[in-house]
């Protein structure tokens, strides 16, 4: 089954340097595929031991936060290949702070990671996407699903990008061009580290002291999900489906139990 509908396709991960976009080319480079890996440090990623020897894996360099990286990016892109099956929208830095704390650099950095470098970059594959009637398949999070406190500039720049990828999805409907948002919990990877304090400081945090998925289980349901066309917000386990239910049922609920459970992550 995953045979069947992996080979012979085109693949773009971002991130692919790290976490989850790394897992995701270990799981999709088993086939007989082309992998286009996006990061700034793209030129770093090593081929994965797991690799089908068929497997064609083309690194890209971007910074999702220089448009003129990301239009350089997309110059290779449309030389590169005709039409995208899969366009793995994984890429994302975090942000922690309280929202009386953050600083508009932390928003305008979290937004150019989070929400126009990657808009930029698909809106550039359209043309491609729309060829073989591709998918984009985000990695987002539970955070998206309502503001979280102690994330506001991490929520607010995964929730715009729901909107604006909702919005494409309606548009480009009779185009055949699918998207899905995979609201992803806490997973093992670098995401803590890299992301930005209020001040804009690297954040250097270690991993979030509750149970955590691997990489490597995401990326094997972000592939499902990029697999099942009707996958509109997909989300994870009970942490994802309570937030996604709680925030029209009982909004007040809810947040009183962020307020309980998030507490020491925004309280001075
Ligand atoms: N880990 C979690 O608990 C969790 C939960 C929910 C959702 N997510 C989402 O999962 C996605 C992947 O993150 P991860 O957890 O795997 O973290 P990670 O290990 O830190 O990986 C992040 C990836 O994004 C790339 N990236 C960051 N800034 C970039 C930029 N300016 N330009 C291009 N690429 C950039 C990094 O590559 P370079 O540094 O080489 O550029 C890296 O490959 C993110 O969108 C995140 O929001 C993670």
């Amino acid at each position: 089954m995953m045979k069947d509908f992996w080979n012979d396709k085109v693949v773009v991960i971002t991130g692919a340097s790290s976490g989850i976009g790394e897992a995701l080319l270990k799981e999709t480079s088993r086939f007989v595929c082309t992998v286009f890996v996006l990061a700034r440090r793209a030129n770093e990623i090593e081929e994965p031991s797991s690799k089908h020897k068929e497997c064609k894996i083309i690194p890209i360099a971007v910074d999702l936060q220089d448009s003129c990286s990301v239009s350089d990016a997309l110059e290779i892109l449309h030389r590169e290949t005709e039409g995208i099956d899969v366009l793995f929208n994984n890429a994302g830095i975090t942000a922690h702070g309280r929202f009386d704390e953050l600083s508009m650099e932390v928003y305008r950095k979290t937004f150019a990671t989070n929400f126009f470098g990657p808009i930029q970059l698909i809106q550039g594959l359209l043309p491609q996407l729309k060829k073989k009637k591709g998918r984009v398949v985000t990695t987002s999070t539970v955070s998206a699903l309502y503001g979280i406190p102690g994330r506001a500039a991490y929520s607010s720049s995964k929730s715009a990008l729901h909107a604006a990828l909702e919005a494409m999805r309606i548009e480009l409907r009779e185009e055949g061009v699918g998207s899905s948002l995979v609201c992803v919990p806490y997973t093992e990877t670098a995401l803590r580290k890299s992301g930005l304090d209020a001040s804009g400081q690297i954040l250097d945090e270690g991993q979030a002291k509750a149970k955590l998925k691997t990489p490597e289980e995401v990326a094997l349901l972000l592939m499902k999900t990029a697999m099942d066309r009707e996958a509109r917000l997909v989300t994870f386990d009970r942490s994802g489906r309570f937030v996604k239910w709680m925030r029209n049922l009982a909004p007040g609920l809810l947040e009183k139990i962020l307020h309980k459970k998030l507490y020491h992550d925004f309280k001075n």
